[in-house]
Formats: C-alpha cells, sequence, structure tokens
C-alpha cells in the first residue's frame, strides 16, 4: 500500500480521521489504547504530544502500560549510541507482547529512524514492527493508522522528504498544564562534526513569528505558567523567512503579552548569541534568568574539530556580559569529553571553564562516534576507559561548583513556580533559573502559582526553602 504523497495530505484530512474513527468504534467495543514512548529531547517531547493529540482526535486514550495497549509508538533519539541501543533493546522486547497478542500495532518513529542503516536495521531484524516512520510524516499518521487497521502493509519513511513543510494545524495532547513546548524552529544546518541532528532533522525552517505568537498567546490564556521555545539553534531563529524578523524580536514581541508566566528558551547556539539578546533578557518581564549555552569544550583546537565556530575567549566574552547584565543568572551548558584526538591537557581546558564560568549544572557526554558524520572517521586512540575516568572527574569538579552556587542562594528569597507535590507537607518547584526546590508547606492550593520562598539549605540536586 502507498501512502498518498505528504504534500496531498493536511491534518485537516477529515476523510481519515472519520475512517479510523468508523474503524475504532466498530471494532474494539472500548475505547482503543495507544502507549506512546519518548526517548531523547524535547523536540522528541513537542513531537509525542502531536502524536498524542493525533491518535487522540483518531479515538484512542492513552496508557502506561504496553502490556495493555492497541498501539505502541516509539518516537526514538539518535544523537549517542546508547541511546539508539536502548531503543532498539525495548524494540526487542515488544516482541513478546505481539506475539501474546497479534492484534497490538507498532510504529517506530523519531531520529533513528531517518537513518537508512538503522531504518533496516529495524526492518529486518524486528519484522513484527508494523511501520517505521521517519520524523516528518506527522500529517500522514492518520492515513497510515487506517491502513494498519484494514490490514494493507505500510512502509512510510521511503517517502519523499517534506523538508520544506511546517504543519500548524496539529492537535496536540500535552502533557502537563503549566509548562509547555513551543518549537520555534526545526531542523539544524551547524553540520557540528559530532552530531546527526542535521542528518536525521533536516535543514533549520522557522514557523512564523504570528503563528508562534498565536500559540503562546492561547497557552496564558489556558493557564500555562513556563512556555520554553524549542529549536536546536534559536538564535538562528527567522533566517530563512520571508518576514524580517530575528530571535531577539521574537522574544520581545512574545515578552510584551499580557499575563502571568515564565518564558523560557533552549537551545542557544554561543556562535549566535548576541549582546542584542542579552539586553532584551535583562529588560523583559517574563524571560527566566537562565541561559542554557552549551560549549561543548573548553579548548579551541577541539572547538574547531568540532566546527563549533566560536572560541573559548568568545565564549567567556558573552557569558561575562550576561553575568554583568541579568540579575541572578543561572548558566547551564553542555559538555563533550573524550572527542577524537582530546588529549587529557585539552580536555583540563573544560574543567577550567566550567569552574571559570560557575554553571548550576551540566549535561556531560562521552563522545558517541555517529554514522555518516566527519568526526566518525578522525583518529580516537584515547580508550573509553580512559574517557569515563576523565568524566567521572568533570563531575566531581561540576558537582562542587553546583554546591558553591546553591549556598550562596541560602538566605536569600526567589519567585518558585510550584510544579507538584510530593508528600502532605512537601511541593517542588523551579526557580527563574530553572534549579529545583522542595519546600516545606502544607498549603495543599500551589501548584501552578508562583511563589516567593526563603532558601534555607540544600543537597546535591536541589535547593530546600520555606515559603517566605
Ligand atoms: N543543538 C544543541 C544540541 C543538541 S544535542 C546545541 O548545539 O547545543 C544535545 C547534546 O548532545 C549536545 O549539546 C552535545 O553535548 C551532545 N552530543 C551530540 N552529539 C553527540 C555525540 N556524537 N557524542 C556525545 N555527545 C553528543
Ligand atoms: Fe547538533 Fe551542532 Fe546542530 Fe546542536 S548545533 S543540533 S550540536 S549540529
Ligand atoms: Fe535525539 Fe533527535 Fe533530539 S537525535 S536529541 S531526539 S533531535
Amino acid at each position: 500500500m502507498r501512502i498518498s504523497s505528504v504534500a496531498e495530505n493536511t491534518f485537516l484530512n477529515v476523510n481519515y480521521y472519520h475512517l479510523v474513527n468508523d474503524i475504532l468504534s466498530r471494532s474494539f467495543g472500548k475505547t482503543p489504547l495507544a502507549f506512546v514512548r519518548t526517548y531523547g529531547c524535547q523536540q522528541n517531547v513537542s513531537d509525542s504530544e502531536k502524536i498524542k493529540g493525533v491518535l487522540k482526535n483518531l479515538g484512542y486514550s492513552f496508557t502506561d502500560d504496553e502490556n495493555l495497549s492497541d498501539l505502541i509508538v516509539f518516537n526514538t533519539c539518535a544523537i549517542r549510541q546508547n541511546a539508539q541501543d536502548r531503543v532498539l533493546g525495548n524494540i526487542g522486547i515488544l516482541k513478546k507482547i505481539k506475539s501474546k497478542n497479534p492484534k497490538v500495532k507498532i510504529i517506530i518513529c523519531g531520529c533513528m529512524t531517518e537513518q537508512d542503516y538503522a531504518a533496516n536495521k529495524i526492518k529486518n531484524s524486528y519484522p513484527f514492527v508494523d511501520v517505521v516512520l521517519g520524523t516528518k510524516y506527522l500529517n500522514v499518521l492518520p492515513e497510515v493508522i487506517y491502513n494498519l487497521l484494514i490490514g494493507s502493509k505500510v512502509q512510510v519513511n521511503s517517502l519523499e522528504s517534506s523538508d520544506d513543510d511546517i504543519f500548524e494545524d496539529v492537535p496536540i495532547e500535552r502533557d502537563s498544564k503549566i509548562k509547555a513546548w513551543v518549537p520555534i524552529m526545526y531542523g539544524c544546518d551547524n553540520f557540528c562534526s559530532y552530531c546527526v541532528v542535521p542528518y536525521v532533522r533536516g535543514r533549520e525552517k522557522s514557523r512564523k513569528s504570528e503563528d508562534i505568537v498565536s500559540e503562546v498567546k492561547g497557552l496564558i490564556k489556558q493557564g500555562y505558567k513556563d512556555i520554553t521555545l524549542l529549536g536546536q539553534n534559536v538564535n538562528s531563529y527567522g533566517k530563512h523567512l520571508d518576514e524580517k524578523v530575528d530571535f531577539s524580536d521574537l522574544l520581545e514581541m512574545l515578552d510584551n503579552l499580557n499575563g502571568d508566566f515564565r518564558l523560557r528558551f533552549m537551545t542557544s547556539h554561543p556562535k549566535d548569541a548576541t549582546k542584542r539578546l542579552i539586553d532584551v533578557i535583562a529588560g523583559s518581564n517574563h524571560i527566566c534568568s537562565h541561559i542554557h549555552l552549551p560549549f561543548q569544550s573548553g579548548n579551541n583546537r577541539i572547538l574547531k574539530l568540532m566546527n563549533r565556530r566560536y572560541t573559548r575567549e568568545s565564549y567567556l566574552e558573552i557569558v561575562n556580559y550576561a553575568k554583568h547584565k541579568i540579575p541572578d543568572l543561572c548558566l547551564t551548558s553542555d559538555i563533550i569529553v573524550g572527542f577524537p584526538g582530546e588529549t587529557y591537557e585539552e580536555f583540563l581546558d573544560t574543567v577550567s571553564l566550567i569552574k571559570e564560568v560557575g554553571f548550576a549544572s551540566l549535561f556531560t557526554f562521552i563522545y558517541s562516534p555517529r554514522n555518516g558524520t566527519p568526526a566518525s572517521l578522525m583518529k580516537d586512540p584515547v580508550t573509553y576507559e580512559e574517557k569515563s575516568k576523565w568524566f567521572s572527574y568533570l563531575l566531581k569538579e561540576q558537582e562542587s561548583v553546583s554546591l558553591k552556587i546553591y549556598e550562596e542562594m541560602v538566605g536569600k528569597i526567589f519567585e518558585v513556580l510550584i510544579e507538584s507535590r510530593i508528600a502532605d507537607n512537601l511541593a517542588v518547584g523551579k526557580t527563574s533559573g530553572n534549579i529545583s526546590v522542595e519546600i516545606e508547606t502544607l498549603r495543599q492550593d500551589l501548584v501552578g502559582k508562583f511563589i516567593n520562598v526563603k532558601i534555607t539549605g540544600y543537597n546535591k540536586t536541589k535547593l530546600k526553602a520555606r515559603i517566605n
């Protein structure tokens, strides 16, 4: 069965919604259940919310138990080998579920399936998977499900790429009532030499500013309090749009909206982070005092090999400017340990940078070679065991940096958005800087509210506080 080309389809393709609704209500006798598991970054979390939106409109409800489901969707990640291995291991486990219940349908989508070798491996080694679906075919999901339900064999990731399309009319089933993800752009043009994202997500494309503003307005109206703008490099937002707009302009437009909300964004690429961006954050009402600014390595030779297109010095210049302009600024970063050819001395430049900047927290990774990337062809003489030692050392150093930052916060007052309760007398939330806070309180009405708290202590992962 050939699926119609992407251009012929829209999410409002009522026909397929009706057809699937009809089959589901006739053949199940109960609401059919879907299980959606997400791997990888916030972009994937956001895509899964759209997948769930489409499934809900088709007539599915959701379950957390694969064994109870009629449809299983894995939205996969390819960023590192261990992410990919975890997906393959979990697909293997589905064989048992399929043999117990041959009617269950299995769809594997997301970044991993955009690599031919991985898509072929799934098709060849896991023949019980019904569909391998790529990252760009959300709009054909109703048609795919229809074909699955009528028993046709469906192969979708051989469709022509739909790189130019952004679909604005996709229903979204959000995981939270307080925090929302808003993609402002898709894809990546940067081709950092180690990274698979540009190959699996395609070229950068930005959403029109009016569409983003209208989505954020809607979220504020619905009561969302913490809105995160998403993109692989939000700083290059608008580059390929007809309208003349850049990321700072977009932030200003959103900051001007009325309401009680916080605005965050990720990820900022240091090569495109401008002083104007920092000025906009500094002068804003709603933008959080948090910048996630991945530097990857503190050594200029390695940065060049990584094709990051900034230097340690230019990174420090923008960071120091931001620290000077934004009170209580929290910085976080991503780091790769053991890039091919990195020496111990070069790794120590990364350690010295984390101390010099003072990051509140870090996402640290051991380099993982990715098929088709330039770095995977570079000589990589240091053993994984050796890199693991460097990695542990880095974590230890970062722990003392974080604890020092927490220590300096004790006794001060911060505004916290309460996200949930974890016990009768404990609520948890986040500061504007995105640090987790555990608050001692008996009040049960705090979730979704902004509360001023006084920091009373901390442990390795969070601050402790009481209501001020
Ligand atoms: N667009 C973001 C990063 C997205 S990927 C940026 O440029 O900052 C998230 C993180 O995964 C990267 O920042 C990098 O630290 C890590 N990463 C990407 N490819 C990797 C690889 N091949 N091995 C190890 N870590 C990797
Ligand atoms: Fe990957 Fe670099 Fe693009 Fe980030 S900016 S997604 S690290 S290629
Ligand atoms: Fe993974 Fe794709 Fe995100 S590779 S990190 S899910 S963009």
